[in-house]
């Protein structure tokens, strides 16, 4: 746990850069799907665990429902430093409070937001269950988890294209412009060792959320999986 910490925390005065740039602007709208998975209601609290540098919960905020309220929880320091630097400059500073914590022991009581979402999180835990079963203790009944993963593409000729990129070009501009080729290596190496859909969709299932359903984005890059307390 310490390793991944320690690692996201080396590479987040580029994060948001990288990710705009190795995803060629697809995570913004990734993100956005993802989001609209849950219907935001006026005064509701939510939780974005792993939130990096907030962009989930800044993606909940921009759709402007009166007095929503984001947790943005993170275990590394220098991610959440540069996303308080960033939801000040927009303004946001109200409606997100970021929470310096483990996702897989979250500093909440039982049933304290109406719903959870975790974008590219679930698969740096240590222990993905454990992680999943604390999104549904802290919502509420008939509350959402939304979980945004990368996945394996289906389509062996896309694939074939889509790994010359993830597995080879993609380290080494993530790693020259970071500065950390082991983190931009990682991510490829995690997501070829990740859950297939359906072993998250009975991970999920397993942690206690009813009414599980995935689709996938982009050709299969990403997929959105959810469920209900
Ligand atoms: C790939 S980033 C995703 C950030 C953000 N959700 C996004 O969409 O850009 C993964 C984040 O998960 C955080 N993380 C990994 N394991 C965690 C854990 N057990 N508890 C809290 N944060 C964790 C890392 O510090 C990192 O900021």
């Amino acid at each position: 746990m310490t390793n991944i910490n320690e690692m996201f925390s080396s590479i987040a005065h580029r994060y948001d850069l990288l990710n705009r740039l190795l995803s060629m602007g697809m995570d913004k709208y990734w993100r956005r799907v993802a989001v609209d998975q849950i219907k935001l209601m006026p005064g509701e609290k939510y939780i974005d665990v792993a939130a990096g540098t907030g962009d989930m919960a800044i993606e909940m905020v921009r759709k402007r429902v009166a007095g929503i309220h984001v947790a943005a929880v993170d275990f590394s320091q220098n991610m959440i430093d540069f996303g308080g630097g960033k939801i000040k400059k927009m303004h946001f500073e109200s409606m997100i409070k970021f929470h310096l914590a483990d996702g897989e022991n979250l500093p909440f009581e039982d049933n304290s937001f109406n719903s959870a979402v975790c974008a590219f999180g679930v698969r740096n835990f240590s222990d993905q269950s454990k992680g999943i079963k604390e999104m549904r203790r802290v919502i509420k009944e008939n509350g959402r988890v939304v979980i945004l993963e990368f996945s394996k593409p289906e389509n062996r000729f896309f694939r074939f294209l889509y790994y010359l990129y993830f597995k080879k070009m993609l380290p080494l501009i993530g790693g020259l412009i970071s500065g950390r080729f082991s983190a931009y290596r990682y991510l490829p190496d995690s997501v070829l060792n990740f859950y297939s859909q359906e072993e998250l969709k009975l991970v999920m299932k397993k942690a206690g959320l009813r009414k599980i359903n995935y689709f996938t984005l982009t050709f299969g890059i990403v997929t959105v999986h959810t469920g209900y307390k």
